[in-house]
This record gives structure tokens, sequence and C-alpha cells, in this order.
């Protein structure tokens, strides 16, 4: 190890950050792989011929090839750097078991490269965001298993008394993913690559929904509020703007959010009282997801000028926007009358995207962005100006994407329920087909910006890479506590 030498020729106890670049540069290729396959499936819904007549570049396996691989792998690893990241700043301390911490490292990347051959080949479970066979899903476990071995024993051998609110969010995301995963994949195998639910039915799909709603609770948002409570005031260097609000914003959303996932199976055989339920609490989510977007953009407050001219901060706050966007649009949604439109419709597709490339997306840019000029021994990237034409084209993007979506899933409803006196269909699902191609190839040349925005991002790193070097970072002293990370009073308490 080649630290800086204290007065007595020892070096002084430095971070675990060997992992935290392994996760940051993995984030970076897959984003880019994910994207990738994203495009193509946009593409061979605009021209279905572009399926090519070969099964394993079907849409129908290509979908989940995107679907697992931005939000396991570009979204996972995001997650897995900055938790491990976060947490060892915070807690002014190392790893635990950084060992182990490499096997989550390589296992998780174990994880993706058989989903990457897996779904290709049509191996399946049939099971929204949860498609990986019996196998794989036992991989998953040990995976996760040490992946919270290494969080939480960071967090229990810290050397401070409190615990940053960035680690609460981080530690339910990891909880929380552990129990979905181990109810929702209960599964009879029949062979090594075929697997049955253990639910049948409503219940099947009641669990699967519970699931599916989570995944987006508690992956898509609670991991990256994390990032949101650390990310945000380091790069404004501004403590956060209400660490009471932060702690009411985490204990409503992890107990609200979990009520929620009913609202995915409106006008089913799920009792009606349920889907109420579900739709009540969807409702209710809006309060504290505002409160954390809020939260986080009022953390600005004093500094707003920073905004214009540090792309980095443009990230992560439009990130947050966006978060506020789709947390308004969800709840109404999941108003029945309302869903009664929306349901299958790519107004859904819409909303869905706003919250990925929108919140998760950005905000995982934005952290990227901070952490990895830091973690190669630079003060900032290669290119401050890619990050800020990045940033532009990421933008324009989502937004074609998003307005194309809405547009199309809007009309796509309303065809779908225009009647003539006599009670026939006004217009045949192949009209409405018809009438959303335009849409479609928006929504592709939104993709194609936002890819290149990535691509744009993965060549920045790599320059920085190249220039810079893998320090070790010496652990600070508890008096030199960074400002805006972890506010005095929390760690005076
Ligand atoms: C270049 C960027 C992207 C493009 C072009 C793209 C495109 C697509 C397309 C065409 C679909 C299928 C839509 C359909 O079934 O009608 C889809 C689904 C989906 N994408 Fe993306 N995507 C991109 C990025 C992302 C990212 C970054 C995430 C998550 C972090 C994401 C999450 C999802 C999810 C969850 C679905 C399934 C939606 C549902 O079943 O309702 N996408 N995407
Ligand atoms: C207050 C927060 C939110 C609520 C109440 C909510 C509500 C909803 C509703 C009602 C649907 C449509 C269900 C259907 O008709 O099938 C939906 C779909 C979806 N939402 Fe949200 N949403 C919220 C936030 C988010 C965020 C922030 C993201 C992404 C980061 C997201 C990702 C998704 C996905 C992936 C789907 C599609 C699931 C599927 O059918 O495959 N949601 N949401």
């Amino acid at each position: 190890m080649s630290g800086v030498l204290s007065k007595e020729g020892m070096a002084p106890p430095s971070y675990d950050d060997g992992v935290v670049r392994a996760f940051a540069l993995a984030s970076v290729l897959w984003g880019v792989v994910g994207m990738l396959v994203g495009v193509i499936i946009a593409a061979q819904l605009t021209w279905p011929e572009l399926n090519f007549g070969i099964p394993w570049l079907s849409y129908g396996r290509l979908r989940p090839l995107h679907t697992n691989a931005v939000i396991f792998a570009f979204g996972g690893c995001a997650l897995m750097a900055t938790a491990f990241h976060v947490v060892q700043r915070t807690c002014h301390t190392r790893l635990f078991a950084p060992k182990l911490a490499w096997f989550t490292f390589w296992g998780w990347q174990a994880v993706i490269v058989l989903a990457a051959i897996t779904l290709p080949l049509g191996i399946t479970s049939g099971k929204e965001y949860a498609e990986l066979e019996w196998p794989i899903d036992i991989l998953i476990t040990l995976v996760w298993v040490s992946y919270a071995i290494v969080f939480f024993g960071s967090v229990g051998i810290r050397k401070v008394r409190h615990i940053y609110v960035a680690n609460w969010f981080f530690g339910a995301f990891i909880i929380a993913v552990a129990l979905l995963h181990l109810v929702n994949s209960a599964e009879i195998p029949v062979s090594l690559t075929k697997s049955y639910s253990a639910y049948a039915g409503v219940q099947d799909a009641m669990v699967q929904w519970w699931y599916g709603h989570n995944a987006v609770g508690f992956f898509l948002t609670a991991g990256f509020l994390g990032m949101m409570y650390y990310y945000i005031p380091k790069q404004a260097n501004r403590p956060v703007y209400s660490y009471r609000l932060s702690i009411v914003h985490f204990w409503a959303l992890i107990f609200t959010y979990m009520w929620a996932g009913p609202h995915h199976l409106h006008y089913t055989a799920l009792p009606d009282w349920a889907q109420s339920v579900g739709m009540l609490f969807s409702l209710v989510l809006l309060a504290p997801s505002w409160g954390g977007m809020i939260n986080g953009v009022m953390t600005l407050s004093g500094a707003w000028h920073k905004l214009r001219d540090d792309p980095i901060l443009k990230f992560l706050i439009v990130a947050l926007s966006f978060y506020g966007m789709s947390t308004f649009e969800g709840p109404m949604m999941s108003i029945k009358t309302v869903n009664a439109l929306s349901h299958y419709t790519d107004w859904t597709i819409g909303h869905v995207h706003s919250g990925a490339l929108g919140w998760v997306g950005l905000i995982s840019m934005g952290a990227l962005y901070h952490l990895i000029p830091r973690m190669w021994g630079r003060t900032a990237m290669y290119s401050t100006r890619a990050i800020e034409l990045h940033f532009w084209i990421a933008t324009v993007g989502i937004v074609l994407y998003i307005a194309a979506m809405w547009i199309a899933g809007v009309m796509q409803g309303l065809m779908w329920r225009a009647v003539n006196p006599d009670g026939t269909l006004v217009y045949t699902f192949v009209e409405s087909v018809k009438a959303t191609f335009p849409f479609y190839v928006v929504r592709l040349l939104g993709g194609l910006l936002y890819l290149s925005g990535m691509c744009l991002m993965a060549w920045n790193v790599v320059m920085t890479v190249r220039v810079g070097s893998a320090r070790p970072q010496p652990i600070p002293s508890l008096n030199d506590v960074p400002v805006g990370a972890v506010p005095a009073g929390a760690v005076a308490a």
C-alpha cells in the first residue's frame, strides 16, 4: 500500500476504496449496455422486423434483459458503489470484512452475466423484475447477504455515535430487498432451468406486485435517496436543509410503500377492498415523497447560484425534480378511474421512464461524477464541459421520451374506450397501434440521445481514470468532519 506515511513511519488508516472503484466502473459499463438494449427494443417496437426472426434477439427476450440490466446492473452497481463509499465516510471507518465486499462485487457481476446469458435464451420464471431462474436466485441471496454483512458490519464498527440518515436509507433498501427477494422468489424447481412459483392465481399476482411495487420503492427509490442525502450536501457544500424532516421522511416513506402494491392490480380478481387499500396508501405516499424532494432541493437554499456553473449539481437537482414529478404522477395513476385510462397504455411507460431516466439515471450519474474523480485522486472529472453537455443531451432525451409516451398513452386509452352510439368500438386495436407510430419514433430519438449522453460519460470516466491514480485516502479524525456530509449536531450527539 503506497499511503502517505505519518511521523512514526506508519501509514495512517485509509478507506477501502478498491471495491467502490470497481462498482463505479461496472455501473458505467452496464449503464451503456442496458440503455443500448433499451434503444434496440424501442426500435423493435417501431419496426418489428428488427427482430430479424432470431429468437434470442426477439423483443420478448430483450425486454427483460433491458429491465434487468438497467435496474440491477447499472442501478445496483451504482447503489453498491455509493453505499460502500458513504458508509465509510459517514461512519469514519474502513469496510467491515473487505474480502466479503469483493465477494459481493464478483458475485453481483456473475449474477449480471448469468442474466445476460439466460434471458436471451428464453430461460425465465416469467415474473416481472424477478425473471431469473432459481439457481441464480440462490446466488443473488448469497451476494445480498454478503452485501448486508459488509454494510451493517461497517455501521456496527463506526467511530461516531450517530448514524447519518443516508445510511438509514441504504440500510432499509438492503433489508427490504432481501425480504422481497426471499418471499417473491419462493418457487418449486422442476429442472435446472425451470421452476414454478410457490403461489398460485390471485395470491401469486398479489405477492408479485407487492414485490414489484416495493422494488420501485426500495430498489429504485430508498437507496437512491441515500445517495441524495449524501451527495447533494457534499456537492453543494451545505448541510441538509432539515435533518428532522429527513428522519420523518425516512419513517413515513418506508412505512407507506409496503402497502401500495395493489395499485398494479386494479380491476382484477384481487378483492376490491385490497385494491382500495393500495390506492389509499399510494395517495398518502405523495406526502413523504415530496417531503424528501423538498428537503433535497432546499439544501441548496442560499447556494442557488451554484446551479449555474456546476453541472454535477444540475444532475442531482434535476433528478429530484423528476422524482417529484413521477411521485406526483404515480399517486394520480393509482386512482382507480385514472388507472382505467392509463393501465396497459404507454402512459405507464412514460411514468416509468420519468422515474427511471429522470430520477434513478440522473441521480446515479451525478453521484458517480462526484465520486469517480475523488476515487482516482483528482478534484474534478477530466472534462467538465462534457458533463455539462451530457446533462443537456440527457435532459432533452428524457423530455422527448416521456412527452411522447404520455401523449401516446392518453391517445391509446381514449381510442380503446371510444364507443359508437350502438355500443360498437369506434377504433380497432390495430388503428391505435398505427396512430402510435410517430410517438415511437420520437421515443427512439429520446432514447438515442440519453444513450449518447451515457457514452459521453463513459469516455469522460475512462479519461479521468487514465490521468488519475488510485491513491488510498486517509480516514480523517473526528475533528475533521466534512462540511455538509454530516451536520455538526449529528456527530456531536
Ligand atoms: C436509453 C434509455 C432507455 C430506453 C430507450 C428505454 C426503452 C424502453 C422500452 C422500449 C421499454 C419497453 C416499453 C414497452 O413495453 O412498451 C422499456 C421498459 C422499461 N424500462 Fe427502459 N429504456 C431506457 C432506460 C431505462 C432506464 C435507465 C431504466 C431504469 C433505471 C429503465 C427501466 C425500464 C423499466 C422498469 C421498464 C418496464 C416498464 C413496464 O413494464 O411498465 N429504462 N424501456
Ligand atoms: C409516490 C410514488 C409512486 C406511486 C404511487 C406510483 C404509482 C404507480 C402506478 C399507479 C403505476 C401503474 C400501475 C398499472 O397501471 O399497472 C405505476 C407503474 C410503475 N411505476 Fe410508479 N409510482 C410511484 C413512483 C415511481 C417511481 C419514482 C418510479 C421509478 C423510479 C416508478 C416506477 C414504476 C414502474 C417501473 C412501473 C411499471 C410497473 C410495471 O407494470 O411493470 N414509480 N406506478
